[in-house]
């Protein structure tokens, strides 16, 4: 049997667990081309609560009833498909709340688990360090020398964004929330500063550790995070619009009028990151490189068990998690 855990209604606010039911399904048989994995761990992204509300935005909405959509990594244990075999460990980004998925072999990531642990594929080598690398370096554009300021700066995309920066020869400045991730990022991650945004004095102490101003901001956050960054950009400034967490369970807010980007010459681009999927060899053939080197430091927050997910993702919404959100199944 599989157990999955299916939306049964929509959170108004952050999500609690009477919006999700753990149900029991029959294994699906794997069609030809297909293949039937066996989830080792699951991978949380804030996105997943977009889906949760009715109104579309770039994540198509799940009806009531559908499993939640999510990443998974695991190990196929079927296999009609001639490029995989059983044994073989694959990630799949629509595996799903459940300890089951059948996927063409033409959508899942083969991965060596020899070059990293099966939950690294989520986070570092997998959705997460590909978003930080594409985000960053494609669109940012950061050069030598340069300030970049990542919020949500602890978790599993702004750790990379962070960590790439570093080894580009930026200088990294980290928001978060709270003394003990302001000071992970600079100890841990090797960030230039880490700022707590909770801290009363946040907005003087962003400014003074940005003397030369920003150069590149990558917005995880929004609200209140990114209207503090916004009076330090430079002219001709990047700003790569990420996520916006901060209204995905509060809503849509107001923003800085534009009158800043014509000022300034700002240039202001959102992005998802699977519009960029044609990155992605160039991607692993240098995260690989650094994380094999011991360049990234790749921090999970790991929970266990399918009944753990709910829990780890309220959590991880309203930032008790520290480094990318993954569960062992
Ligand atoms: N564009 C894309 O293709 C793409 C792909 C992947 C992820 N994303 C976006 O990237 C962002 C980070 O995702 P992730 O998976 O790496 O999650 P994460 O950063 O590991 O976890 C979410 C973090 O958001 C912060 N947060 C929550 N509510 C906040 C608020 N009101 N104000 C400020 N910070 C808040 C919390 O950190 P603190 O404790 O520091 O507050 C929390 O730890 C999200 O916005 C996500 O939607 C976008």
């Amino acid at each position: 049997m599989n157990r999955q855990i299916v939306l049964t209604s929509r959170p108004d606010g952050v999500p609690c667990q009477e919006n999700f039911r753990v149900v029991e399904t029959p294994l699906d048989e794997p069609g030809d081309g297909q293949v039937l994995i066996r989830h080792t761990f699951l991978g949380l992204a804030p996105s997943a609560r977009l889906r949760m509300s009715e109104e579309s935005s770039y994540a198509q909405p799940l009806a009531l009833g559908d499993v939640v959509y999510g990443q998974a990594v695991g190990e196929v244990v079927k296999s009609h498909a001639p490029s995989l075999r059983e044994g073989d460990t694959v990630m799949s980004v629509r595996g799903g709340w459940q300890q089951y998925s059948v996927a063409a072999a033409s959508d899942l990531v083969k991965v060596d688990p020899e070059v990293a642990p099966p939950s690294v594929w989520l986070g570092a080598l997998g959705t997460s360090g590909m978003t930080a690398y594409v985000g960053l370096l494609d669109l940012g554009k950061p050069r030598e020398g340069e300030t970049v300021v990542v919020s949500a700066a602890s978790g599993g995309v702004g750790a990379m964004v962070g960590q790439i920066a570093r080894l580009k020869g930026c200088r990294v400045v980290g928001i978060a929330g709270g003394e003990a991730k302001a000071h992970h990022v600079v100890e841990t991650l090797g960030f230039d500063a880490g700022i707590d945004y909770r801290n009363p004095d946040f907005a003087f102490r962003l400014k003074a550790a940005c003397p030369d101003g920003v150069h590149v901001y990558f917005e995880n956050v929004g609200g209140s995070v990114r209207d503090a960054v916004w009076p330090l950009m430079n002219q001709g400034g990047r700003i790569v619009v990420c996520g916006l967490i901060a209204e995905y369970n509060e809503g849509r807010q107001a923003g800085p009028g534009w009158f800043g980007i014509l000022a300034k010459r700002l240039t202001v681009r959102g992005f998802i990151m699977g519009d960029h999927l044609n990155r992605r060899d160039d991607f692993l053939r240098d995260m690989g490189a650094w994380y094999r080197a011991g360049d990234i430091h790749a921090q999970e927050d790991v929970s266990e068990g399918l009944d753990s997910v709910v829990p780890a993702f309220i959590r991880m919404l309203t930032g008790g998690n520290f480094g990318k959100t993954v569960v062992k199944l």
